[in-house]
């Protein structure tokens, strides 16, 4: 069993030998967090507090399962919200203590790459990784399960952060990346030329903030010119001017390192964009991308159960004093 915790959905999946789901129940707080324009924390730990005894319940029934069956716990302690993060590792003990069963911290991220494993049964390390979402933008080779080497990330926004700044910008409100994704479909995106920020040749870095003020800037120019604005064209302009820099950045390391497979995690993974730019890219490469389904993108506790699985295996159980970390690293 897993707990998620770590920033608006509370998750909770029970897995069977680490890579297959027998529940997966994620209660998301996407309609509380959408009257502020985005996640308040402090109400997002207090629903974690009110929805976790039910989601747990909720899983344990889906997989018909009880709670004196599961042999291992795993759950988030960071990167994420601290008070949020804090709900799932205080159930986690307390389930963990009561049961006498070992505990695992996961990492965030090395959930959502872990989310790969889930879908493709075969897939093991090595492998060529681009990890993105709402706080991280990553370029990491993974060299073994849970473990690798960062190549790459974000020197300002992540990517998944500036999706949701540019649709609150454009009046799509909150979750901006499915938004700006639905957007973008019926808008043209060469219609206005955003400029692809690539930074110092061979770097893996990203920077996206100068775009979002790029964004900003037309919008006022366009406004105070008394023109009228196309959303869907501004969707699609944006989102091709941050696809073409992730493609490319990711297929270079991919080629350079000589990987023939990548692997594509996070919540921004569920862009439909950028699974097809990507598919193409690898298609012409001979390389072969796994794309994990889009509810194994977002959020879920099944593929923190998933980590959870190969770390234990590889470093054991942690004990009862495990904390919660806010910042922890890739
Ligand atoms: O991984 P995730 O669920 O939470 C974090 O760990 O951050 O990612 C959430 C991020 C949000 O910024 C959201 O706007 C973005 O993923 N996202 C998308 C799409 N679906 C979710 N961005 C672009 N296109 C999508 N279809
Ligand atoms: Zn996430």
């Amino acid at each position: 069993m897993a707990i998620e915790s770590s920033c608006d959905e509370t998750s909770v999946a029970i897995l069977a030998d680490g890579r297959t789901v027998l529940s997966n129940v994620i209660s998301s707080q996407i309609d509380i967090h959408t009257a502020f324009g985005g996640v308040v924390p402090e109400i997002a730990s207090r629903h974690h507090l009110e929805n976790m005894n039910t989601v747990v319940e909720q899983s344990l029934r889906e997989a018909g399962a009880a709670l004196d069956e599961i042999d291992l716990l795993g759950v988030t302690y960071g990167p994420g919200l601290v008070g949020a993060l804090l709900m799932g590792v205080a159930t986690a003990k307390a389930i963990a203590f009561a049961k006498d069963i070992p505990l695992v911290g996961v990492n965030h991220m090395h959930g959502h790459i872990s989310a790969n494993f889930i879908q493709y049964p075969d897939l093991e390390p090595p492998f060529m990784s681009l990890i993105v979402s709402g706080g991280h933008t990553n370029i990491a080779l993974m060299t073994d399960y849970g473990k690798c080497t960062v190549l790459g990330g974000t020197r300002d926004d992540a990517v998944g952060e500036a999706y949701d700044k540019v649709a609150r910008v454009i009046g799509l409100g909150y979750p901006g990346g499915p938004k700006i994704d639905k957007a973008a479909r019926e808008g043209n995106p060469e219609a206005i030329h955003f400029k692809r920020v690539f930074l110092e040749k061979g770097s893996l870095d990203f920077s996206f903030s100068g775009l979002k003020t790029a964004v900003l800037n037309y919008l006022n120019t366009e406004r105070q010119a008394g023109r009228e604005v196309s959303v869907p064209d501004v969707a699609a302009s944006f989102q091709a001017a941050v696809i073409e820099v992730i493609v490319k950045k990711t297929m270079e390391a991919a080629l350079d390192r000589k990987q023939e497979k990548l692997v594509l995690a996070g919540g921004v993974a569920a862009n439909s964009k950028l699974r097809q730019d990507l598919q193409e890219a690898c298609d012409k490469q001979g390389i072969k991308l796994y794309v994990p389904s889009p509810v194994l993108c977002t959020d879920n506790a099944a593929m923190v159960a998933c980590a959870a699985y190969y770390k234990y295996q590889r470093e054991g159980a942690d004990d009862l004093y495990l904390d919660a970390y806010p910042s922890l690293a890739i």
